[in-house]
């Protein structure tokens, strides 16, 4: 493929310096929205297109992806997960897909920790205080939250970030549990000091804090349903800063609302940005607009990694970032 006439598509706008570069390298038809484009829009991008680019919320699912054009023949999604594209049909069809691993692992690392520091600790609750001039001052019994420091962390899936979480949670001398498909390898669990479980729900019985981890998938959709919530202690915290849909929200917000579990901090929801308005109510809830990568260093790495994995494709090469299903 010649790289001058290739042509890609992007459906988002993207930060302005992986904007430049693409405009420098390929013929790209860019977008101005910084939402996602209704399927008409998308058809109308695609058209014609070698590539296309795009992310989160654009549904890239079987239909779409058959009528997209016969000369697509790249997905290079920008962003590390892809549970928005069907990349079964897509490889079926002779597509190959890519997204952008390892960029975002540590900013996705950094809100996590922040968020296992926060709601145990009602960060939330002590800002709102004193945003609606309502603090009187210290008091023995104000705001009073619970340690974090000796507690025990499980982890839900201990890829990458799960890891740079690992590694976080330790120095602040919290007790590393995971569970995982595959076990990692032992001089890894030591360093880590991170103790494995097979058994997800007897790890659930046991931990203080929740971290989910794990990649969207037909298999981990609510993962965490009510049963699961139920064999957790009713003082344990959930943090989440991969996926809504891994956990039943209504079943945690039901369990929210009767105390029986103790708090939830979340950065993604079941339904993208419509929120379970009872969840929203409650004070034992931190949530944040999905914004756990959102690095203006990470999202320009991201348009680095896509652009790599177009320039490869294009040159004849395996893209760096493909997407194998297994
Ligand atoms: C962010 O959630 C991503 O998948 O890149």
């Amino acid at each position: 493929m010649n790289q001058k006439k290739i042509k890609v598509a992007v459906t988002r706008q993207l930060p302005e310096p992986v904007e430049t570069r693409m405009k420098e390298l390929f013929d790209v038809n860019l977008s101005n929205s910084p939402y996602p484009l209704n399927i008409d829009e998308l058809y109308e991008i695609v058209y014609d297109c070698d590539v296309l680019v795009p992310t989160l919320g654009d549904k890239i699912d079987k239909n779409f992806i058959k009528e997209a054009g016969k000369n697509l023949k790249l997905i290079a999604n920008y962003g590390v997960g892809y549970d928005h594209i069907d990349v079964l049909s897509a490889n079926n069809l002779g597509i190959t897909v890519t997204n952008t691993p390892n960029v975002l692992t540590e900013d996705t690392a950094d809100i996590a920790m922040a968020l296992i520091l926060s709601i145990p600790r009602r960060i939330k609750e002590g800002v709102k205080k004193l945003e609606d001039n309502e603090w009187d001052g210290w008091a023995p019994n104000a705001l009073l939250g619970h340690r974090i420091y000796g507690k025990r962390l499980g982890i839900l899936g201990m890829g990458r970030i799960g890891q740079a979480i690992a590694r976080r949670a330790k120095a602040f001398g919290i007790q590393i549990h995971y569970h995982n498909r595959n076990r990692l390898p032992v001089k890894l669990e030591e360093i880590l000091e991170a103790t494995y479980w097979e058994s997800l729900d007897q790890m659930l019985a046991r931990i203080d804090f929740l971290s989910i981890n794990t990649p969207h998938t037909p298999s981990t959709f609510h993962l965490i349903n009510a049963r699961r919530l139920k064999i957790m202690k009713k003082t344990a915290y959930i943090i989440n800063t991969a996926r809504g849909e891994i956990i039943d929200e209504n079943a945690l917000t039901r369990m929210l609302r009767s105390k029986e579990l103790a708090g939830a901090a979340l950065d993604v929801f079941e339904k993208g940005n419509e929120i379970n308005p009872r969840l929203k109510e409650l004070d034992n809830v931190f949530l944040l607009p999905h914004m756990s990568s959102a690095t203006i260093e990470g999202r320009i790495e991201m348009g680095e990694k896509v652009i790599i994995n177009i320039k490869t494709f294009s040159d004849g090469h395996t893209p760096p970032d493909i997407i194998l299903i297994n």
